[in-house]
């Protein structure tokens, strides 16, 4: 048995010269747990080339979703962000990730910090209602250097405040905080001052982090997942894995230099 499955391409957004996202079909032998990643990618001169991508889209959705980086000389997204509907994807069988809902202790508020692309497995996670049973309220923070990289995490939010499913739910315990870092935003600065000064909190009306009612996965930049993580430790907070939950989980965003 193969390693992976092949899927179809249903569709393909650019959304910056850096940024695009893509959909796919699913096998329905593929299962996953919001917030997962899997290995993905092309058969390149007949060998697969792969790399891992967390699933943007929920576990209860038919298709899978993507959302990538494109760099100009990377080995797979140079090709990958040329691929049209109808091209085949490679998506490995097997789903893995730490940043699920099992990992942590259970809490009240739940922050999800991302910047770039490590917005995605919050995507999905986002569209998942245990989440919204779990938790009282659901903070998303994408850090991007750029407006127009937000552009992706904004019509995600958007389109499922719309929704009849989710519409209510999200009213009640989404809170969307997205910041911008080098040009002119409402919200502007880098995700960890954001958090050490009270900015975030004050910004959106609600209490300084609290090891008590905080639980926090967060996904993006490795430098900034190392400052958060130094930061968290120094208040007392935990890093949660499969094999024991804690306060707080960890993904580096799966960036292809
Ligand atoms: P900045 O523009 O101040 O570097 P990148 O594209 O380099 O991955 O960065 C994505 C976002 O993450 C940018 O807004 C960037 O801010 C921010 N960032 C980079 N390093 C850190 C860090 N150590 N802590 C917090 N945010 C960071």
């Amino acid at each position: 048995m193969s390693a992976f499955h092949r899927e179809k391409v249903l569709s393909v957004r650019h959304w910056t010269d850096t940024l695009f996202s893509f959909t796919a079909t699913r096998n329905s032998g593929f299962r996953f747990l919001n917030g997962q990643f899997a290995m993905i990618g092309l058969e390149i001169d007949g060998r697969p080339l792969l790399r891992a991508y967390s699933m943007a889209s929920a576990n209860h959705e038919e298709s899978l979703e993507f959302f990538s980086i494109k760099v100009a000389d990377g080995p797979l997204t140079s090709r990958l962000q040329r691929i049209k509907e109808g091209d085949t994807i490679l998506v490995g069988r097997k789903a893995t990730g730490t940043l699920i809902t099992d990992n942590l202790i259970s809490g009240k508020r739940l922050l999800l910090l991302s910047t770039g692309t490590g917005l995605a497995p919050f995507a999905s996670l986002i569209k998942d209602p245990e989440v919204y049973e779990r938790f009282e309220t659901i903070v998303l923070v994408h850090g991007c250097r750029q407006v127009s990289e937000l552009a992706y995490g904004e019509q995600l939010v958007a389109r499922l405040r719309e929704d009849e499913l989710f519409g209510e739910l999200l009213q009640d315990k989404l809170i969307y905080y997205p910041t911008v870092t080098r040009e002119p935003f409402r919200n502007r600065g880098r995700i960890t001052d954001l958090i050490a000064s009270n900015q975030l909190f004050d910004d959106i009306g609600l209490a300084p982090l609290d090891i008590d009612s905080d639980r926090i996965m967060m996904c993006g930049s490795p430098a900034m997942l190392e400052e958060l993580r130094d930061m968290l430790g120094a208040r007392g907070f935990a890093e949660g894995n499969h094999s024991e939950p804690g306060h707080f989980v960890i993904e580096k965003a799966f960036v292809e230099r």
